[in-house]
């Protein structure tokens, strides 16, 4: 097999399945934003990317996109069900959003997790060259570092968590809460989202472990007597700021916008929610501030309207269910009481849109409503100030999410209190057009210039030192 100088390990390939048969002309580029942020990462280089190709039991030979090898990992549907929606969707990403939902520990699930992380580890060390850098990326492959280093001792090993990593208090109630730790510890450079995310993971290390830890580096013991170093660092993640300018721009795109709002019957102000359905997001609570607001007649149907588009995810996962069930009964309801034959209370749509039509919407939209009870970043935020170009509208962003750490013009919010954020969105509707540009002009300029690009030269840069120090020893 040829071998690469970068290789990505993640849990799906950045590839969607749309055509017919497994020929390359089968697969289109997958719109999320971990896609896009390595992509650039990726361009004009000689790099691998070890991934699930979305669909149970599929086996594939590894094949060339747009530059890049993809190289396929097989799942069957009993490894999907116990490790990708058992240990890696009812277990760590429960526990490690602070327990909004209550997590599973079900041992069969992380004997699962174990063998597919070692499938994960062994496909990356055929892949890599001597030497190369491989970079694995988040919770659902915790414990491939420590596994690729055991078989390639040669490689340089980076790892990004995506997600919130949690306090150490609620990290202790994993009964595999070592192995993970350790796990993670075979990286040489480990990022993270927000200095909070890295810091608990460096109290769980010396909690634990009784490493010491200094200024963002942990002395591992190397078993040969010696320590090596590992660096655990935030490096908050972005997007591409430029094109999304772009596509802000394109007259098509604007008249959609305008568009939108006439097909909703012209209402005076837009909310706009976009998330995956998920109960880490705050929907509901976000969708009781608006009912109230109706039923005390701050907001009026006609005058306000509330789209909250919720893509589907993760259906196979009770918990997902149950919060869809609870999400369509709520929006059934406040529509029913609230609806006009011209006008709805609520536009919910339970489906993904390209790129240009979630443009066009954050241009419709006058309030962008991101009220994550836990988030790692949360990157609807820094899209939605990337696109207004026209220094317009109001960002309201829950105090939870990782881009509050970047957004504080924004209307912060507590997402559990439900009067304090009644009353940011009222200040949102009734918010000044210069309070918005003043606000909106301080936002985007941290977002075009905290790009993804930057992120990623931060990160390969640590990776670089690391090289360099491990080169001089
Ligand atoms: C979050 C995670 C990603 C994950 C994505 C979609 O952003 O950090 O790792 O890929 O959600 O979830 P899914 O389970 O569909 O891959």
């Amino acid at each position: 097999m040829k071998r690469s100088e970068l290789v990505v390990v993640a849990n799906r390939l950045p590839v969607d399945h749309v055509g017919e048969g497994d020929g390359p002309d089968a697969w289109r580029r997958s719109p999320g934003g971990l896609v896009t942020a390595l992509e650039q990462v990726m361009a004009g280089r000689d790099a691998a990317w070890v991934g699930w190709p979305g669909k149970a039991d599929l086996m594939m030979e590894p094949f060339e996109f747009d530059g890049n090898t993809l190289v396929p990992v097989r799942l069957s549907s009993d490894n999907l069900e116990q490790y990708y929606e058992g240990f890696s969707n009812g277990t760590i990403w429960p526990l490690y959003h602070d327990v909004i939902a209550a997590p599973i520990y079900r041992r069969s699930w992380w004997d699962a997790y174990v063998r597919v992380n070692r499938r994960f580890a062994e496909t990356a060390a055929t892949v890599a060259a001597e030497g190369a850098f491989v970079w694995v990326q988040d919770y659902q492959l915790q414990l491939v570092p420590k596994m690729l280093r055991e078989l390639r001792p040669d490689l340089t090993i980076g790892y990004f968590h995506h997600i919130p990593f949690p306090a150490y208090g609620l990290f202790a109630q994993l009964p595999w809460r070592s192995e993970v730790i350790e796990g993670l510890l075979g990286a040489d450079v480990l990022g993270f989202q927000r200095p909070a995310d890295a810091g608990n993971f460096q109290r769980s290390v010396r909690r634990l472990f009784k490493y010491p830890t200094k200024a963002n580096r942990i002395d591992v013991p190397d078993g040969e007597g010696g320590t090596r170093r590992v660096l655990a660092a935030p490096f908050p993640i972005s997007i591409d700021a430029e094109a999304f300018v772009e596509l802000a721009e394109r007259p098509d795109i604007i008249a959609r916008a305008a568009e939108i709002r006439e097909q909703l019957g012209n209402p005076r102000k837009i909310l706009l929610g976009v998330d995956r359905l998920d109960y880490t997001k705050g929907i509901r609570h976000r969708l009781k501030a608006f009912g109230e607001m109706l039923v005390d007649g701050t907001a009026e149907v006609g005058d306000v309207t509330l789209v909250q588009i919720a893509s589907p995810s993760r259906p196979g996962v009770e918990a997902y269910q149950d919060l869809r069930d609870e999400i369509e009964l709520t929006v059934g309801r406040i529509n029913g009481d609230y609806d006009t034959m011209h006008h709805t209370a609520i536009r919910y749509l339970h489906q993904g849109f390209p790129r240009d039509e979630m443009v066009a919407l954050y241009l419709a939209a006058d309030v962008m409503l991101i009220t994550a009870l836990r988030d790692g970043m949360n990157l609807v935020a820094k899209e939605y100030v990337a696109v207004r170009t026209d220094q317009r509208g109001v960002l309201v962003l829950s105090e939870f999410a990782g881009a509050a750490d970047e957004l504080g013009s924004a209307l912060l919010i507590n997402p559990h209190d439900i009067g304090g954020m009644k009353a940011a969105i009222k200040k949102a509707i009734d918010m000044t057009p210069a309070e918005q540009g003043r606000r909106m002009r301080s936002m985007r300029r941290k977002v075009l210039h905290n790009d993804v690009e930057r992120w990623g030269q931060g990160f390969m840069a640590a990776v670089d030192e690391i090289r360099a120090a491990k080169g001089a020893n």
